[in-house]
């Protein structure tokens, strides 16, 4: 069973697309976990974009992240990683195809509404910068997590 953190990004939440992301994942039969609203310091993001220090994108990058309110989550499911990665689509939102979140509700490779951590190690040094172990709650659902109701 793997764990992965999602960032609803601030272009996201200022657009009113928050329920319509969060949607979209659970239908992928994923179990939320996790969630909060907060907005990030520049401390945080430099944390969390750490691997991208030094990009010609990083500080854009950090000044976006933090300029307003986002919402974190974690999926928890078997292959949530990758789950998550596809339902996201490609970093380019002009590249992603049509059906994924990005190939659906995003234009701009610096305005791509969602973050997904990008492997199980990844996402575990994610979870700890926004969550505490008492924020990931446990609760039973009627059907297997990974099956997806008609
Ligand atoms: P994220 O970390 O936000 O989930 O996105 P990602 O894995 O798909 O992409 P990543 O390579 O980790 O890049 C992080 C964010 O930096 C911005 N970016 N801009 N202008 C550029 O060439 C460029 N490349 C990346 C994107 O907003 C990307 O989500
Ligand atoms: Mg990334």
């Amino acid at each position: 069973m793997e764990r992965t953190l999602v960032l609803i990004k601030p272009d996201a939440v200022q657009r009113g697309l928050v329920g319509d992301i969060l949607s979209r994942l659970e239908r992928t039969g994923l179990k939320l976990v996790a969630l909060k609203m907060l907005q990030m310091d520049r401390e945080m993001a430099e944390r969390h974009y750490a691997i991208h220090r030094g990009k010609p994108f990083f500080k854009g990058l950090v000044q976006f992240i933090t300029s307003s309110p986002l919402v974190a989550a974690i999926f928890e499911g078997p292959m949530a990683v990758e789950i998550v990665r596809k339902a996201m689509g490609e970093t380019d939102p002009a590249r992603a195809a049509p059906g994924t979140i990005r190939g659906d509700l995003a234009l701009d490779i610096g305005r791509n509404v969602v973050h997904g951590s990008d492997s199980v190690e990844t996402a575990e040094q994610e979870i700890s910068l926004f969550f505490g172990p008492q924020d990931v709650l446990n609760y039973e659902r009627q059907v297997e997590p990974w099956i997806i109701e008609s």
